[in-house]
């Protein structure tokens, strides 16, 4: 028998995503999948495919229940208030208890690499979204710890190459195990599509982890630039960043990104994406040819 499958968040970057491996790589029937979004208009093209398109903000907790109504899986994915502590945390709440009361049997979540030591400044939003799903009485949840995406370059990179390819960091030699975003969404497919059951707890990574020098060289070389790693302190990163005109709590959240890797809490190599999804993640080279164009600007 088929089971209804939920993605919240469909109109976001990794959302889209997922509905694409779940529609074209799997060959999920359109029936089958229930697409939510604080922008139901958006997804216009998916509505006509057959998919069924609800709204949903995690803002608005009375509304979830009736939104999750009917579905066996739910991949929650996990909201973009970054720079507000604790209201993401809220919002997931909110998800959890809605997905449970509306007889969700399965949620998959989106949290990051360690997030119950990690230095970042908003890892307990994803700390205690997974303390929530632990503490639920759902029959069974699978978190995807995804390590930082290969496209994070398409918001930092500009900056560097702005200032003549000097790149300020204080991540030291910390290592970084990133992934494409696309992996990441397929992997998110694969659960949700899947069967499995139970408690689950993946951290997904990319093949290898390397050091911000160790990208900047292979950036450089893949677009034609001279990129130089400048070492800073954090403290001297949250000045420079404030000076440049940044908010004083964006500043810090940023730079907290660089202590957490020269923490080496981002540096681990896993094998949890070849294990979930039977494929190698594309590596940091091919990305970069792939993307060569929209990164060099
Ligand atoms: N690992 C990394 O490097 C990395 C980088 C950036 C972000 N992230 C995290 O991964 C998530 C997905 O990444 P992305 O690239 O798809 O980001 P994105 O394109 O900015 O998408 C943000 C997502 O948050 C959802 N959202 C925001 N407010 C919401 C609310 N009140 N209720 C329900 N949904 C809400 C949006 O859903 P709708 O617009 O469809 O309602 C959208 O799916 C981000 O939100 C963030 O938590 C991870």
């Amino acid at each position: 028998m088929s089971q209804k499958l939920l993605v919240t968040g469909a109109s976001g970057q990794l959302g889209q995503r997922v509905l694409h491996h779940l529609l074209n790589t799997i060959g999920v029937q359109p029936a089958d999948i229930v697409a939510t979004t604080r922008k139901p208009e958006s997804l216009a093209a998916l509505a006509a495919r057959g998919v069924s398109v609800r709204a949903a903000n995690f803002d608005d907790a009375q509304s979830l229940e009736q939104a999750f109504a009917g579905v066996d899986r739910l991949l929650l994915v996990s909201t973009d208030a970054l720079d507000r502590p604790g209201l993401r945390l809220t919002q997931h709440r909110n998800a959890v208890n809605a997905a449970k009361k509306a007889g969700v049997n399965h949620v998959v979540y989106t949290s990051m690499p360690n997030p119950e030591t990690s230095l970042v400044l908003f890892a307990p939003d994803h700390a205690g979204t997974e303390a929530a799903l632990a503490a639920s009485s759902l029959p069974g949840w699978t978190v995807l710890r995804n390590h930082w995406y290969f496209e994070n370059l398409f918001q930092s990179l500009p900056s560097v190459l702005a200032a003549g390819g000097q790149w300020f960091s204080a991540a030291g030699d910390g290592k970084l195990a990133n992934i494409s975003r696309d992996d990441l969404a397929r992997a998110a497919a694969v659960v949700l599509a899947g069967s499995a059951g139970g408690k689950n707890v993946y951290t997904l990574s990319g093949e290898e982890a390397l050091t911000t020098a160790e990208q900047a060289k292979a950036i450089g070389a893949s677009i034609g630039r001279n990129i130089a790693v400048i070492p800073v302190p954090v403290e001297g990163l949250v000045q420079g960043m404030m000076g440049a005109g940044l908010p004083e709590p964006i500043a810090r959240l940023f730079a907290s990104f660089d202590a957490n890797t020269a923490a080496g809490q981002v540096g681990n190599v896993t094998e949890d994406y070849r294990r979930i999804t039977g494929l190698a993640p594309q590596t940091f080279a091919e990305w970069l040819a792939a993307n060569k164009p929209a990164l060099a600007g």
